[in-house]
């Protein structure tokens, strides 16, 4: 299997049913739907979705894996678009170009934004919650909007953004650094992967593995961002490079440099692959994810 025509292939699977589950542009909320809607469609990689849905077919193969978890999939984007939506908001990482455009704030104003945030969050969890979408087993569904709504907060995404602004232009232990990346992002990419297993009914062991390998991944994912950050230019990433020495940010090649960051993040791409050992051939995308988190450009 070919990495790059997988990808396209399941962010085409994606935002083929994506759209149908999002309000449309229409009626009273009209301005604040297109604001949600415009980053929402701004041409993301898709990588926590995608991550959902290889999880559950390392577990129950490919064939079976149906429309069941694509709301999930899209609630996990949703989550992850806010995110950035907030993090570029001027009080936070101040960034005028996302997704290679502008960013919400610079269309919609500081107001906008914060509610096209705030929009997406709440609906990602209509979305997790609606019988009507998906026809997961109510115990399965139950599982996952826990496990997404732990990650996601103050124990997750929110706790790490939170200690990523206190811990701009300071000194700190590493374990300090390795926690802001396991909340800020890793949280969020473990939860995709869990949620995956979860509503393909993985039992105990394999969601072991599998909460190892997204722990792995979603730091190595982090990890490879800051090395893009200092290593790539605005054009290649769709957002502004160089960004996080201007802002003092904790990141990784600030601690280690670039040399020894490259090999810290290949190091922990390889114990995700690791983490895999006992799954089979079904297993092959998210090895493939792996190798992708680390390899990739943007
Ligand atoms: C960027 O995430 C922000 C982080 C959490 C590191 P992605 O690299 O997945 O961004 P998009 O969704 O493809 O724009
Ligand atoms: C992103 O962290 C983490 C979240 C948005 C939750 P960064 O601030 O490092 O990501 P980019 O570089 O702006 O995408
Ligand atoms: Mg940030
Ligand atoms: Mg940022």
């Amino acid at each position: 299997m070919e990495i790059k025509s997988y990808l396209n292939k399941q962010r085409d699977l994606v935002e083929q049913s994506f759209d149908s589950y999002i309000p449309a542009t229409e009626g009273v909320f009209r301005d604040h739907i297109k604001a949600l809607r415009y980053s929402l469609f701004a041409g993301g990689k898709r990588i926590r979705p995608i991550l959902c849905l290889a999880a559950a077919s390392a577990v129950r193969g490919e064939t079976a894996t149906g429309n069941d978890l694509l709301p999930v999939a899209c609630a996990l984007e949703c989550i992850h678009t806010y995110s950035l939506i907030h993090d570029d908001l001027p009080a936070m990482d101040n960034d005028e170009l996302r997704r290679g455009k502008p960013t919400n704030h610079i269309l919609y104003g500081e107001a906008g934004a914060i509610l096209a945030g705030d929009g997406l969050l709440t609906w990602a969890f209509d979305l997790l919650s609606d019988t009507a979408y998906g026809n997961l087993e109510p115990e399965r569904r139950l599982r996952i909007i826990h496990v997404v709504a732990r990650a996601a907060g103050s124990l997750g995404m929110v706790g790490g953004q939170a200690l990523d602004i206190a811990h701009e232009n300071t000194t700190f232990p590493f374990e300090t650094l390795q926690t802001i990346h396991r909340s800020k992002t890793g949280a969020l990419i473990t939860a995709s992967v869990l949620a995956g297993g979860i509503g393909a009914g993985a039992d105990v062991q394999q969601l072991a593995a599998l909460k190892d390998y997204g722990d792995q991944i979603g730091l190595a994912f982090q990890i490879v961002d800051d090395l893009l950050n200092a290593t790539a230019t605005t054009e290649q990433l769709g957002k502004a490079a160089g960004s996080d020495i201007k802002l003092g940010k904790a990141t990784y090649p600030a601690y280690f440099g670039v040399e020894e960051t490259r090999t810290l993040a290949q190091a922990t791409v390889e114990m995700a692959k690791t983490a895999l050992s006992n799954f089979d051939h079904k297993a092959e995308p998210l090895r493939l994810l792996a190798d992708y988190i680390y390899t990739r450009s943007h």
